[in-house]
C-alpha cells in the first residue's frame, strides 16, 4: 500500500465501563499535522456534501455520531467506505475526489484537515478533476 493510498485508520480506543474513550495524535495515527477541524451536522435526508477534490489538503474524516458513506474516486477507480465507528476514520490524501452521503439522522462528521481554509485550494468541476489528475499535478 503506498502511503499516497486512501485508507481506513483505526483509532486507539481506551475501553472502560463508564464510558469508551478513542484518540488522534497529528504525525502519530494520522500522516499530518492538524491545520483545522470543522463539522458537518443537521444534514438533512438524502443531501450530498463534498463534491470536490483538493489540490494540497490531506483529512481525515471520522463520523463521531451515526453513519454516512464517502465515495472516492483517483480519476480511475471509484471506492465506497461507510463510516459509522467513532474509533476509525478515513484517511484521505490529496488529489482525490470526494462525496459524502447517505448521512443517517443526527449523524456527525469531523474533518481534519492538514490546511487551513483555502478556496484556490479545490478543485469543484469533475471535469477539471479528470484533467488536473492527467496531468499529474
Ligand atoms: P465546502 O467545503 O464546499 O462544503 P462541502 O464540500 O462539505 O459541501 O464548504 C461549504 C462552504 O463553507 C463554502 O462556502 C466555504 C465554507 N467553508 C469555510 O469558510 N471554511 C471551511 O473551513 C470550510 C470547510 C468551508
Amino acid at each position: 500500500m503506498s502511503p499516497h493510498d486512501c485508507r481506513i485508520i483505526e483509532l486507539p480506543k481506551v475501553e472502560d465501563p463508564r464510558g469508551n474513550l478513542s484518540i488522534v495524535e497529528e504525525e502519530c495515527h494520522i500522516p499530518f499535522r492538524i491545520a483545522r477541524v470543522y463539522w458537518i451536522y443537521d444534514v438533512p435526508g438524502g443531501q450530498v456534501r463534498g463534491g470536490h477534490a483538493f489540490r494540497k489538503q490531506q483529512e481525515f474524516i471520522v463520523a463521531l455520531s451515526g453513519s454516512f458513506d464517502v465515495m472516492v474516486d483517483d480519476g480511475k477507480t471509484r471506492r465506497r467506505f461507510a463510516l459509522n465507528r467513532s474509533y476509525y476514520g478515513l484517511y484521505v490524501p490529496s488529489g482525490y475526489w470526494r462525496e459524502m452521503e447517505n448521512f443517517s439522522t443526527n449523524s456527525l462528521a469531523v474533518v481534519l484537515s492538514s490546511t487551513s481554509y483555502e478556496e484556490e485550494d479545490y478543485v469543484r468541476e469533475y471535469k477539471d478533476f479528470l484533467e488536473y489528475n492527467r496531468n499529474g499535478q
